[in-house]
């Protein structure tokens, strides 16, 4: 393929990469932007492959069935519930691609560059390196941490600030030493002690990281692993990779802060890690009766109801009841009640979780409200019912400055005439914080698997 082909090519598949972006920022054309994206790649990857720069196709194609195979696999296999892990695993692919490039191009001697050329090369190697290192160890912690594989507890080591600070010193010190060695052919020791110094940085910073705040985190570490990407491009002088890497950093960006932003986090301090473990003193002791209600008595609250809020969290993902609630929504509103659904935006463990769930069960998109849209019309709702949600709705993220989640907005359900809560025991959420919700007197609690209760108060609506 000729040089000006392959750039038409990327000048398309960029074209494509931006629609596919402005096209998931809403729910109603976020299909069509994945369809933009799908079309994107698919430009790109044929015309990377037909470019000039590829030497050999034995190996490029056994690495894309490898690549594809495993990828397909996963995709194909993959709960719901496992997205997040799945992400920040990719990531770490993301941060380890940036890291053997580097290296590659660091120990190629076909380059002949001099002079400023030289030192920019250099340049973008070491910090394609530093930065695929940090993401990839980085994701590797965060998926362990998603997966439970490693406890969701903050590590706290002492003077980690310090710690940190003395990591980035160093790291630039060693990029100077690089600088100099390289002149006279050397520089492979600084690379190799800055590279495990940013893998050391990338496990200590997520570490540090509390379960509350993981969102942020991998949305943090998506805009990471694009800045690794956008390292990449320019090392291997890839135009389409700086500017789709450039795409996905300053997008994840973007998500990071609004995501902040809905948990009343500093953005600052979660670039430079280490926030989320609260205040230390202790957590509240919930005290207090719990009201269990019958699917049936549930059924009967709905039927007296003119003004029903469906939130839904996380444990509505792992029973999978959005079907049944959509059929609920769908009985209730030809009796002439008034339904709505309150997204928190951390709902479930991933950004728009409930919403891509309640797309896939078809709920009408213009009855599911955003939390900011609704936290001021709870007094006009006579019945809530939380759907496996816990954190999103726990009163004490506002009454009480020890709670790990303190500050964070959250649905304040228990304004309104009653809430039902499904949930299968009185177990503690994510953050693992005790609820207060679960013992106020207008909260009722319907125990067992969401889905399972959900067909029962159905099936009662029916009768
Ligand atoms: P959680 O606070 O995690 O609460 C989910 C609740 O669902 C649990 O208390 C669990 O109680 C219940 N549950 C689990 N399986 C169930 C089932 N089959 N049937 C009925 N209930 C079930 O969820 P949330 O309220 O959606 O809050 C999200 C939390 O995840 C926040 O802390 C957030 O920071 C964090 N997080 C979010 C993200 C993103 S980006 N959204 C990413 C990572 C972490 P039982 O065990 O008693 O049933």
């Amino acid at each position: 393929m000729s040089h000006s082909l392959v750039t038409m090519s990327y000048i398309v598949a960029t074209i494509l990469f931006i629609f596919s972006l402005s096209g998931l920022s809403n729910q109603e054309t976020a299909r069509r932007g994945n369809y933009y994206g799908m079309l994107g790649m698919a430009i790109a990857i044929i015309a990377t492959t037909l470019s000039a720069s590829v030497t050999s196709y034995a190996i490029l194609i056994v690495a894309l069935l490898i690549g594809g195979a495993i990828g397909a696999r996963a995709a194909l296999k993959v709960e719901m519930t496992q997205m997040p892990e799945l992400v920040a695993i990719m990531h770490s692919l993301v941060g380890m691609a940036a890291v053997l490039v580097g290296y590659a191009n660091f120990m190629d001697s076909s380059t002949n560059l001099s002079g400023v050329e030289k030192n920019i090369h250099e340049i973008e190697i070491y910090i394609g390196i530093l930065i695929g290192a940090v993401t990839f160890s980085g994701s590797v912690i965060a998926f362990g941490k998603l997966s439970e594989r490693i406890s969701g507890k903050p590590l706290l080591l002492p003077g980690r600030h310090w710690f940190n600070l003395g990591l980035l010193i160093a790291s630039i010190v060693l990029g100077w030493m690089f600088l100099q060695q390289t002149e006279t052919g050397g520089g492979s020791l600084p690379l190799w002690i800055m590279t495990g110094i940013a893998l050391v940085f990338g496990i200590h910073m997520v570490m540090a990281i509390g379960g509350a705040d993981m969102p942020v985190v991998v949305s943090m570490l998506n805009s990471y692993s694009g800045w690794a990407a956008a390292a990449t491009g320019f090392m291997l002088s890839n135009d389409l990779l700086i500017v789709t890497g450039a795409l996905v950093g300053s997008s994840g960006a973007i998500l990071s802060y609004i995501m902040c932003r809905a948990m009343n986090r500093n953005f600052i301090s979660v670039i430079a890690g280490g926030f989320g473990t609260g205040s230390g003193g202790p957590e509240a002791i919930i005290e207090g009766e719990v009201t269990p209600i019958s699917a049936e008595e549930t059924a009967q609250l709905l039927l007296d109801a003119k003004n029903i809020m469906i939130i839904p969290g996380y444990g509505m993902a792992v029973a999978q009841a959005q079907h049944t609630v959509n059929e609920i929504t769908k009985l209730l509103r030809d009796k002439g009640k008034k339904v709505g659904f309150g997204i928190h935006p951390v709902a479930g463990r991933m950004p728009g979780h409930m919403n891509v769930l309640l797309a896939e069960a078809k709920v009408p998109y213009d009855i599911v409200y955003e939390m900011d849209e609704i936290n001021e019309d709870w007094a006009h709702v006579d019945v809530s019912i939380v759907i496996g949600a816990n954190d999103i709705v726990n009163p004490s993220a506002l009454d009480d400055p020890n709670s790990p989640i303190a500050g964070m907005p959250v649905l304040e359900c228990w304004k309104g005439e009653t809430t039902v809560v499904l949930k299968r025991s009185m177990a503690s959420g994510y953050a693992g914080v005790g609820n207060p919700l679960f013992v106020l007197e207008n909260t009722r609690m319907l125990f067992g698997d969401a889905n399972a209760t959900m067909q029962a108060v159905l099936k009662a609506l029916k009768g």
